[in-house]
């Protein structure tokens, strides 16, 4: 019989890496100023906070499919308003928060197609892609990105897309900011029988020309994902959704049934008071735009280039060495920042580290001081 190795669970990926530099930043005069996680800082929008008083919904088991028909129409609309792409109210699940799904997703896939076992994602990626894989028992295959950090799937080995029970992309990128040509990536998932999911939590932050969905494109063989965690500020209440191929998302939706993954009654009608309003979403495009400008003259004042992303609300700063660990320590000597090493989102990071714009403008005026004062 085959010997079996218990899996042991990596440390977390941004927070082993950065020990150090919060050491190196926080000896500064005024302190660090941390740019390493993509945690927003900015108040939860007035009409969410209305949204959550009523107690009542904290008694029953909530709803598993969304406050039934309203999430439906509710997510339809939005997709339809803002991502210009059609939902049918009913081809829709949801999540708390997008990284369980994210992380869980390959174990539901592998049930669904026991004769798969292989998960693609982007080389330069959020690591929990490769985790899902990892804890689902199978094989997590990272896919070359051009030059530009868009997902290269003409370069994927036939022989790994007939394994493939997903390939994952992430537009706008997180770190990299890239935007992906999401039509030739639908047409090779349908030609391949592999299915896409396409994480799109940053859509809204898009820079460079308008949103894009793979739903643009239909509902075939492609997953589109949401999160309202960075759109709303609303990462502690954790909601998340999934869209698009009826099959796949019904697939999911009973399988996750029956792991009790609900979520809570107070979090589902945050949720709908959060789609439905745009306006606080304009708001947070606009700090985020502005801080990511700011920081880029920062950076150019240190003689360092920073380019303005794709989309998504990260700096992904390339060291002139090419050597990640002296850029960072650069930072944190210099101006108190706390970074991430490029390589934790893959070997090619190597070179890169990222900066989150999730800054207060306090922060932001310490470190333009700081940087005038070298
Ligand atoms: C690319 C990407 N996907 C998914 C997530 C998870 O977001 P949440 O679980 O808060 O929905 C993050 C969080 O930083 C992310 O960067």
């Amino acid at each position: 019989m085959a010997v079996q190795e218990s899996f042991i669970p990596p440390p977390m990926p941004v927070l082993s890496r950065i020990g150090e530099l919060r050491e190196r930043a926080a000896s500064l005069p005024g302190g660090a100023v941390d740019l390493s996680v993509g945690n927003p800082i900015d108040p939860v929008p007035e009409i969410i906070i209305q949204s959550l008083k009523d107690h009542d919904l904290a008694r029953p088991y909530p709803d598993f499919g969304g406050r039934q028909v309203i999430m439906g129409e509710v997510i339809s609309e939005w997709s339809e308003k803002q991502l210009n792409t059609t939902i049918d109210p009913s081809d829709y699940g949801i999540c708390i928060g997008t990284k369980e799904f994210i992380a869980g997703t390959p174990k539901i896939l592998s049930l669904r197609d026991p004769l798969r076992d292989t998960v693609l994602y982007p080389e330069i990626a959020y690591p929990s892609y490769a985790m899902g894989a990892d804890l689902a028992g199978c094989r997590a295959v990272p896919v070359s990105m051009g030059d530009d950090w868009k997902i290269d799937v003409s370069s994927i080995d036939p022989e790994d897309a007939k394994r493939a029970l997903m390939l994952w992309i992430n537009t706008p990128g997180n770190p990299a900011g890239g935007l992906d040509d999401l039509e030739t990536v639908v047409n090779w998932g349908r030609k391949h029988g592999v299915p896409i999911f396409s994480d799109e939590c940053y859509v809204e932050f898009t820079w460079d020309g308008p949103a894009q969905s793979v739903l643009q494109y239909g509902n075939e063989g492609v997953v589109a994902v949401h999160s309202l965690s960075k759109r709303s500020n609303l990462a502690g209440l954790r909601f998340g959704f999934y869209a698009g191929d009826p099959e796949i998302v019904s697939y999911c939706r009973e399988i996750r049934r029956h792991q009790g993954l609900m979520v809570s009654g107070h979090a589902q009608v945050a949720g709908i008071a959060a789609l439905r309003d745009q306006k606080h979403v304009e708001i947070q495009r606009e700090r985020y735009k502005k801080r990511l400008e700011r920081l880029i003259g920062i950076l150019d004042h240190m003689g360092i280039e920073a380019s303005m992303p794709g989309g998504s609300f990260y700096l992904w700063v390339p060291s002139a060495e090419r050597n990640s660990s002296e850029l960072a320590f650069l930072l944190a000597d210099k101006l108190g920042v706390i970074s991430v090493p490029g390589e934790t989102y893959g070997p090619r990071g190597v070179g890169y580290v990222r900066l989150a714009a999730i800054v207060s403008e306090e922060n932001l005026s310490l470190l333009e001081k700081r940087v005038e004062g070298l």
